[in-house]
């Protein structure tokens, strides 16, 4: 096995002796590199973003800007990434020779005062000034050609400021940050990183990376990924891992085996067929969310309210469905679709729906040594779908509540309805009781307010630091209005 390296700013380093459980920010900044900072540790500020090279959607490399605080720097194995000081190249001595367009559209816009974000933000801006996609548009505000769903805010050069939504600053103010994002213009025919997007990225590499007595390794496919699983029941199974840094980083937990399965062929294809759409479980969000381009509703409504586009660049679904949360904002989404589940170990495969997948809190049928291989949304879809995710903020946030509907109304009777609730009971759950309540209903305000009622009255809501049992519950009862009023431009009453 070679010895694990990772290209940074285009010089290839060797990883170890670094632990196994280091972060690519860590080991950035103990080799120098500190541009990238530290300010939360746990996915939520954007300062430690950088630039990876990613297998592209419009071409074949993108560069994908992701939690540097997140990563272990063992998942980037034979993997290329650039920091804010290699983005405008560099001078023989290594000092960077001229500023990035992004740099100087942020310096002389006044995109910066104590600096300690701007690092991060301009790695996130220069993922999306590289976006093959983003292409200038007469009107601003109707998002065309952007591909990247419904909820986008684009400039007239096409720039989505969804593509900052991960990063703070508590200094400077956003406007003449959006102003920089809003200013720069394409990248030049000769730019080294447009035409490096021209080329395939590096190769997932098998590695089994050991530092005292943790391990880091990523099987090269399925099988051998299943295998190893069935010998080390205790490993941790990480895709994006945007859930286990935060346990890495915040709460200190180590493990003696992490397992990346974010990089098998076999969870990565997304096919849309004639009864079902299948998305790798390890697809990116943010994958799926430009693959599948606004063709299933719900899904493209809830992309752009999960977290924030750093950590839909790392996330899964399978990691979503995978840690087992309650306030998850993909399955409440999930189960008003009907998806299913397909679980692979050492024996085979087999497919769970959704709704029986969750057995209790962060538990689910899912065995050990069992990975999530794929999500299945069956078709055709209803046509009124709606989620509503109540949250403190309206990006970058955890649910307090999340709701998904999924009606099928016809000749204005609720034939079908699938209802996926978060954060009101120790597991997602379907609202059975309303469904039952809305089937066979003419959709009217009187139906609407009478199943609202029920809805209030579904799960287990409590109280904790994000919200009271009483507002979610009333949130339940007015998310169902606000729909029946969306679909009716009534107003409730
Ligand atoms: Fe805050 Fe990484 S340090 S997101
Ligand atoms: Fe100071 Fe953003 S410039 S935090």
């Amino acid at each position: 096995m070679v010895a694990a390296r990772i290209t940074v700013n285009g010089k290839e380093t060797r990883i170890s002796p670094a632990p196994a459980h280091t972060t690519v920010l860590d080991f950035l900044r103990e080799r120098g590199l500190t541009g990238t900072k530290e300010g939360c540790a746990e996915g939520e500020c954007g300062a430690c973003s950088v630039l990876v090279a990613r297998p592209g959607v419009d071409k074949p490399t993108d560069w994908v800007a992701v939690n540097a605080c997140l990563v272990p720097v063992a998942a980037l194995d034979g993997q290329e990434v650039v920091t804010s000081e290699g983005l405008a190249g560099a001078d023989a001595s290594g000092t960077p020779a001229v500023l990035h367009p992004v740099q100087e559209e942020m310096a002389v816009r006044g995109g910066s005062q104590c600096g300690f974000c701007t690092p991060g933000f301009i790695c996130s801006m220069a993922s999306e000034y590289y976006r093959p996609d983003r292409c200038a548009h007469a009107d601003p505000a109707d998002g065309s050609g952007s591909g990247s769903g419904s909820g986008s805010e684009h400039g007239p050069n096409g720039f989505d400021l969804h593509a900052l939504s991960g990063n703070l600053c508590r200094c400077t103010g956003y406007r003449p940050i959006r102003d920089a994002a809003y200013a720069v213009g394409m990248p030049a025919e000769d730019d080294p990183l447009a035409r490096r997007r021209e080329q395939s990225p590096p190769e997932p590499a098998a590695t089994a990376y050991t530092q005292d007595d943790s391990a880091f390794l990523r099987p090269g496919t399925l099988a051998d990924a299943v295998r190893l699983l069935r010998e080390r029941p205790d490993a941790v199974v990480v895709a994006g891992s945007t859930d286990w840094g935060v346990e890495v980083n915040i709460r200190s937990r180590r493990a003696h085996c992490v397992v990346a399965v974010d990089r098998l062929p076999e969870l990565r294809a997304l096919h849309v067929g004639s009864d079902h759409i299948e998305i790798g479980a390890a697809q990116t969000l943010t994958e799926i969310e430009r693959r599948l381009d606004g063709a299933v509703p719900l899904l493209a409504e809830l992309f752009p309210q999960f977290a924030s586009r750093l950590i839909r660049n790392s996330a899964t679904l399978g990691g979503n469905l995978g840690t087992g949360s309650p306030i998850g904002d993909s399955p409440p989404v999930l189960l008003a679709l009907e998806a299913s589940l397909v679980l692979a170990d050492a024996d085979g495969e087999r497919e769970v729906p959704l709704c029986d997948y969750f057995t209790g809190y962060r538990q689910s049928v899912r065995r050990p040594g069992e990975l999530i291989r794929a999500v299945r949304v069956p078709l055709p879809l209803s046509p009124v779908t709606a989620f509503h995710k109540i949250a403190k903020r309206r990006f970058d946030d955890i649910s307090s509540v999340a709701v998904a509907f999924a009606l099928d109304i016809e000749d204005g009777t609720v034939r079908k309805a699938r209802i996926g609730l978060g954060g009101i009971a120790a597991t997602p759950i379907r609202a059975l009781a309303t469904e039952a309540a809305l089937e066979g209903e003419p959709w009217t305000e009187r139906t609407a307010e009478a199943a609202a009622r029920v809805l209030r009255a579904e799960g287990t809501p409590m109280d904790d630091h994000r919200a009271s049992a009483g507002y979610r519950t009333a949130m339940l009862g007015q998310s169902l209005l606000k729909l029946y009023a969306r679909t009716t431009e009534a107003v409730p009453s």
